[in-house]
């Protein structure tokens, strides 16, 4: 097999992972033997690949610009599809005279637009609408203050992002937001144009005060974590135009025909997943760095750490058996910074680290020396795998690199709202067939429950600090009492 294949724009090299041809096929075998391929095709074909929670995981509906059919149950989902982009075409039309758009939303509903609008910003800052753009996830009102200080009242709107429309972080900021409107004397009429609410619970939104042409419709067939390419990547829309947001839909789309019709050797989504599971079964790895040699691309290793931790950090797999090990550790930020805090770790630490390195062939500004400044950056991202495979012997010990410290090399020919695309779906495709392989549910995320069960008796003993409140152990309600007496 080579280490070299290309799709949908992109290359992936896996030269440094030193696997040879019967190690791929015993890699191919077991992603045979554990379904990873029925996986696929149950994927496209709309089947209830999300267990626990009895849905279907269609996204790849969301980028479907050829239009062909795509069915949950018998029925088409590509009509509801296209009505909401025409719907997101008309809006982002009508945004004359708006300076500033808060962005409230978290994990699913932030990461992606976040990742995507940041990396066209950085690459053509001149490209995008002269509108400011301000995510706002963290319930700590400290990031919402540093964006409401930039924004002018009169000409902000607010969107609201959150598929179940119950999270609190995202709920709390938008109560925020409409006070401020209010403080600014906002009348009721222009508070109505002013928020904008995306969401699959549109009961909820109405609920909220949301009026029903201001709502962008998604579904429960569509993770958060996967969202992206639904009515959630409207500030991409907003700020680069639907086209370029079309064109990223198209890469992903790419990405999709690819992994969808590939054969599995030449499949680049489940190769990329099989070199981690070499990595595990050889190395016993924990950890996996995302380190791309691109400003642009600074945001992509949390959008992974998301996608990979939420989705199979987990124990227990589909038939309630206890599962192989599961994700890693994913971690990661932009070359060559990283080169700088963890990377003397992937050289001499005692654990092998294997990396994604992601780079990109064009130069990524428009300054007159981008050529000299893209020599530099991509010959060190050419010369840390290197290091890390190869290592050195000096004359002591404490100087020395082991090496055999495998890498994956991801080259996009340039950093664009197309490329963008099919490598975000790359990696939702490899989360697919991981997921096949480790028997996990990649779609639910029951983990993350019990703490925001617990927050709810702390949060009320903080308002109420005399009350007694049921499901606070004793550590915490020592913290509590320090915290309340001071
Ligand atoms: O806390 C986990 C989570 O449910 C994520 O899976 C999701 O992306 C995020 O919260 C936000 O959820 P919502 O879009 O419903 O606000």
């Amino acid at each position: 097999m080579l280490p070299l294949i290309s799709a949908a724009g992109l290359t992936l090299d896996t030269a440094y992972q030193q696997i040879n041809p019967a190690q791929w096929q015993d890699l191919l075998s077991l992603a045979h033997e554990r379904g990873a391929l029925d996986k696929r095709q149950a994927l496209f074909a709309g089947q209830t690949i999300n267990h626990s929670e009895q849905r279907a995981a269609l996204h790849p509906a969301l980028r479907n610009l050829s239009m062909q059919p795509m069915l949950i149950d018998g029925t088409d989902v590509m009509p509801e599809v296209k009505q909401v982009w025409q719907k997101m075409s008309a809006f982002c039309n009508q945004l004359i005279g708006i300076t500033d758009i808060i962005c409230l939303g978290i994990g699913g509903s932030d990461w992606g637009p976040r990742l995507v609008c940041d990396a066209l910003y950085q690459v053509r800052p001149k490209e995008g609408k002269s509108i400011r753009l301000h995510f706002v996830a963290n319930v700590d009102s400290a990031e919402l203050a540093t964006a409401l200080a930039k924004a002018q009242p009169n000409s902000t709107r607010v969107l609201v992002t959150s598929k179940t429309f119950t999270t609190l972080e995202t709920i709390r900021n938008a109560r925020t937001v409409i006070n401020w409107f209010k403080q600014h004397q906002l009348t009721p009429s222009q508070l109505k144009k002013s928020v904008i609410a995306v969401t699959a619970n549109v009961q909820a939104a109405k609920d909220f005060g949301v009026t029903e042409e201001n709502i962008f419709p998604f579904w429960d067939w569509v993770g958060g974590r996967f969202s992206v390419w639904s009515a959630v990547g409207l500030p991409i829309a907003i700020k680069f135009g639907f086209s370029a947001f079309e064109d990223f839909l198209a890469g992903a789309h790419a990405m999709d025909l690819h992994f969808r019709d590939a054969p599995a050797h030449e499949n680049m989504p489940l190769l990329l997943a099989l070199t981690l599971i070499h990595n595990q079964r050889t190395h016993g790895i924990q950890a996996k760095a995302i380190v791309p040699y691109a400003h642009g691309l600074r945001f992509l290793p949390e959008w992974l750490q998301q996608l990979e931790m939420e989705s199979h950090g987990k124990t227990i797999g589909i038939d309630g058996s206890v599962s192989d090990p599961t994700s890693p550790v994913v971690f990661g930020s932009a070359g060559s910074n990283s080169q700088h805090s963890y990377f003397q770790m992937l050289h001499q630490g005692q654990q092998i680290i294997p990396v994604d390195f992601i780079a990109v062939r064009e130069p990524m500004s428009q300054l007159s020396e981008a050529a000299e400044h893209h020599q530099l950056l991509i010959a060190n991202c050419l010369a840390q795998a290197q290091a890390l495979a190869n290592g050195s012997e000096e004359k002591n010990a404490y100087d020395s690199c082991p090496g055999g410290r495998p890498s994956n090399l991801i080259w996009l020919p340039r950093l664009d709202a197309y490329h963008l695309g099919s490598l975000l779906a790359l990696y939702e495709h490899r989360a697919l067939c991981l997921g096949a392989i480790w028997n996990l549910n990649s779609f639910d995320q029951p983990g993350v429950e019990l703490g925001k069960r617990l927050a709810k008796p702390i949060q009320e003993a903080l308002k109420n600090p005399q009350q007694v409140s049921e499901g606070i152990d004793a550590i915490t309600q020592a913290r509590l009492n320090w915290l309340t007496q001071q």
